[in-house]
């Protein structure tokens, strides 16, 4: 089974959010499972560095939209997954954000980017394919970077021959974010004029990459069970419910799951100390060391909340802003790492420079310290309005930091709320809330903060949580499962 995997982000080498993570988790753990999987990957200045072995393949590329001369690469990533870049200076070889110029703001021509992207994908089961020795079953594009991809195959027949068209799977990351661009870049994407209608690429009067995808791919995944649900509704569909409705029996969740090469305090070599389920002592350093990194005061017994998170509206941080009075006055500390919207970085530095012995924050993007926040806090909030699964929840109860989230998506799926029922089974591993609201989140961190003083029954929940498996090897398998639905012929 070959799977090209395209992605716009793969650990280490570009992430701005989880879905960097999955892609440098899921296509080892699919190669695990006997599938033959390689990436394609934009060719940004940190992917062309960081892949090793890289090599050129096939000719050069003449034929992208919006780009007269690409190259398509191959090397290997740090995980040793082969890996095809493709190299298109004009489009990609801009330094820092993947999405954004520096002004902050998406760059103009993000619509010819990432065409260039899917078009090339979709060549790989080209008449002249781009690379003539592997010819991919599968063409697996994720979130909006990716969604013509599925489009070109159905709308540009021209370019394929009937019997070698791949299966196509489009994954949704996150329907918040869904490449909608103007009318008037049709005639420049290799479409034909007249796919711009509503049961085609159209979108709100635009073009809709998300759409296309969705509409188009063989098979449609999402990140949980919950949010394969939610996406069907207006309360979360954002625009695309009635498409994903309709399409309800080609859907699946797909829960994500953890490298735990990375993500173990038994082995990370970011924390003060390590630690593990059977003896925890080591925990009690971290915390000491998150403490001293955030100017916090040294107290032992104070329960430490941690976030981690993009500050954007959708992971409700908001809320954490307006439940901190209160939480301070229980005797609570807060470590806060993240960086988006300027509202919510400046409410952040308000409220530590406002409590600065309880309350410290770094604005930025910092890998290590994120570990040290997963080893050192005793709680990880999760507050989010939406999220599709959410992977610091996961790595958090690696660690044994109970996760306080708000249940929705995959944060529904993975955390067991401490209600009177799961504290008698025995089946909790975190709390959660219902509705986005301070007060809400308020009362969870208020029972947090009471079993927190019961420490026979945090250390059980925090044993609970870190051995529950949250690992790749599971969802891999279900992927592989789709896989073969989809691409039955051609499985031995
Ligand atoms: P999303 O993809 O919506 O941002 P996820 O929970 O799936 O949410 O993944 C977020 C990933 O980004 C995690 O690996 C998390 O540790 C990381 N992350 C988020 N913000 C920061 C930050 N400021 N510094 C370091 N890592 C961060
Ligand atoms: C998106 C979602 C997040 C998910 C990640 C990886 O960024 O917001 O919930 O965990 O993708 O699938």
């Amino acid at each position: 089974m070959r799977v090209l995997f395209v992605t716009p982000e793969c650990y280490p080498l570009v992430k701005t959010g989880g879905l960097a993570d999955v892609s440098a988790a899921l296509p080892p753990a699919l190669n695990h499972a006997g599938a033959d999987v390689r990436l394609l990957l934009p060719g940004y200045p940190a992917v062309l560095n960081g892949l090793t072995n890289l090599h050129e393949v096939g000719d050069l590329i003449t034929d992208l939209p919006g780009c007269d001369r690409a190259q398509l690469l191959i090397g290997r990533t740090p995980d040793g997954v082969l890996a095809y870049a493709l190299d298109a200076p004009s489009l990609y070889n801009r330094p820092g954000n993947p999405y954004l110029g520096p002004d902050g703001n998406d760059w103009p021509d993000n619509a010819q980017r990432f065409a260039a992207l899917a078009w090339c994908a979709s060549g790989f089961a080209a008449h002249d394919a781009y690379d003539p020795w592997w010819r991919p079953d599968v063409l697996h594009g994720h979130d909006w970077q990716t969604g013509l991809i599925p489009a070109y195959l159905t709308l540009r027949p021209d370019r394929f021959d009937g019997p070698f068209r791949p299966a196509t799977v489009m994954t949704i990351h996150n329907i918040a974010y869904q490449g909608q661009f103007g009318a008037w870049m049709m005639g420049d994407l290799g479409l034909p004029s007249s796919a711009y209608r509503i049961d085609g690429v159209e979108y709100y009067g635009g073009i809709g990459y998300l759409k296309a995808g969705c509409l188009y791919a063989d098979r449609l995944t999402t990140v949980s069970p919950t949010y394969a649900h939610e996406i069907q509704t207006d309360e979360h569909g954002m625009g695309l419910q009635g498409l994903l409705a309709g399409r309800a029996d080609s859907l699946t969740g797909i829960l994500n799951g953890v490298d735990y090469h990375i993500w173990d305090p038994t082995t990370d070599p970011h924390i003060a100390a390590r630690y593990s389920a059977e003896d925890l002592g080591g925990k009690d350093l971290c915390k000491a060391d998150l403490q001293a990194a955030f100017g916090l005061d040294r107290r032992p017994d104070a329960p430490l909340a941690g976030v981690v998170s993009r500050l954007t509206w959708h992971k409700g941080l908001d809320l954490v802003l307006e439940a901190a009075t209160q939480w301070v006055a229980w005797g609570g500390q807060l470590a806060v790492l993240g960086s988006g919207d300027h509202a919510s970085e400046a409410g952040f530095r308000h409220l530590a420079a406002w409590y600065p012995h309880s309350v410290g924050v770094t604005i930025g993007y910092d890998e290590a310290l994120s570990h040290r926040i997963q080893a050192g806090a005793d709680i990880l909030l999760v507050p989010s309005r939406s999220e599709p699964c959410g992977l610091t929840q996961l790595y958090a109860l690696k660690y044994g930091t109970l996760p306080l989230v708000r249940r929705t998506g995959g944060l529904a799926d993975t955390i067991v709320d401490a209600n009177p029922a799961a504290a008698n089974d025995g089946s909790a591993t975190g709390f959660q809330f219902v509705n986005p609201t301070a007060q809400e989140l308020t009362w969870a961190l208020r029972r947090a903060a009471t079993l927190y003083r019961k420490p026979e029954r945090w250390h059980a929940m925090q044993q609970r949580a870190m051995t529950r498996d949250f690992g790749w090897h599971g969802p891999a398998e279900e992927y592989m499962e789709l896989y073969r639905e989809i691409a039955p012929a051609l499985v031995a």
